[in-house]
């Protein structure tokens, strides 16, 4: 049995979380701490990130302290330690990823630099025993990534968006809607019981053979018909509209990936999952063509710390580990 702390603060969630597995044997998220920013980044519309870092800084070792409290492992018991070393915001990555190595050299023990899009692609999977070969989406504020899926640590990408990502999107429209940062979850409320076909927005791309994503001209149209209508609009139609546009792109190119691999699996992860029209129109669009469907808990939807410590327990039992020289890689890519 192998026990691992992660840190997770690529962005605007502080995050620690305790895992413990050995290998064949089902994962336990011991401990799952996130301490959002959110609320102290909304007078701004977005993060800032000096905020975001002096703020992991001051976060950070109270979360440790009450992880490790609550779950009643003492420090020496853990066998190594793991941080998210990219991509993200430099100045978060530097806070959670310096934590990590720190605590791993007073400890003796191996430090693993985790690459975040990985922890999010293998949140579906956290109680499970291994990763069987999928597809993935991803989708969060900052990605929307297709990946053929062979098992842990095996990856190819598919398609990517080309301009905004799916996360992006939604928190863009939530702002030219008014609505308050981060627009996501916001759009999904206010798209509660309008009618998704009120507007009749692009599906860019959704005929295309590649397996490439767009969304700036989805955005762009949501702005003109704003525009032309001077603001008076059915915020909750619209909102409905926009929303059911997104779905049928990323259902629509997951399944074209799904058929041309011929993979009969599909994995959804990333913030974005989070929103319910989505996982039940993947639910119902993966029931009709026969293809499993799987997704991360609610909780393991956003970022957190359980996804990148099971990541970083994987790659433990698999032997690897990370020299504590490894710098943050803002701009990481997963393959
Ligand atoms: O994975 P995540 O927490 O952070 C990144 O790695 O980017 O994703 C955050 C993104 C934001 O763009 C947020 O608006 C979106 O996930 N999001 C949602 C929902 N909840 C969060 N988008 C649509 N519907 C939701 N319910
Ligand atoms: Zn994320």
């Amino acid at each position: 049995m192998a026990l691992l702390l992660a840190i997770e603060s690529s962005c605007d969630e502080t995050a620690v979380a305790i895992v413990r597995g050995s290998a064949g044997r089902t994962a336990e998220v011991l401990a799952s701490e996130v301490s959002s920013q959110i609320e102290l980044h909304r007078e701004h519309g977005g993060v800032v990130p000096e905020l975001a870092s002096r703020n992991h800084s001051l976060r950070l070792r109270g979360l440790v302290g009450k992880a490790l409290a609550d779950t009643g492992v003492a420090m020496r018991e853990i066998d190594a330690f793991a941080a998210t070393s990219g991509p993200g915001l430099a100045s978060s990555l530097l806070i959670g990823s310096t934590a990590a190595k720190g605590m791993a050299c007073a400890m003796n023990r191996p430090f693993l630099a985790i690459n975040h899009l990985e922890g999010h692609l293998l949140s579906p999977f956290l109680d499970r025993t291994s990763v069987p070969p999928h597809i993935a989406l991803i989708v969060s504020g900052g990605h929307t990534l297709l990946l053929d899926v062979e098992g842990s640590g095996r990856y190819r990408r598919l398609g990517g968006t080309r301009d905004d990502a799916a996360g992006e999107a939604f928190d863009k429209v939530g702002k030219m809607l008014g609505l308050a940062y981060p627009g996501g979850p916001e759009i999904e409320k206010a798209a509660r019981g309008g009618n998704p076909k009120a507007y009749d927005f692009p599906r860019s791309m959704l005929g295309d053979a590649h397996l490439d994503f767009s969304f700036s001209g989805l955005k762009t149209a949501v702005l003109y018909t704003l525009q032309r209508a001077e603001g008076m609009v059915c915020v909750t139609d619209l909102a409905a509209s926009f929303q059911q546009a997104v779905i049928d792109i990323l259902v629509g190119k997951t399944l074209r990936a799904a058929r041309q691999t011929g993979r009969s699996m599909i994995g959804l992860s990333g913030g974005v999952s989070l929103n319910r029209a989505l996982r039940d129109a993947f639910h119902d669009a993966c029931g009709k063509s026969g293809h499993e469907f799987v997704t991360a808990a609610p909780d393991f939807c956003t970022d957190n710390a359980a996804m990148i410590a099971f990541a970083a327990l994987l790659r433990h039992l698999a032997g690897e580990c990370s020299p504590l020289g490894e710098d943050i890689h803002p701009n990481l890519p997963l393959v």
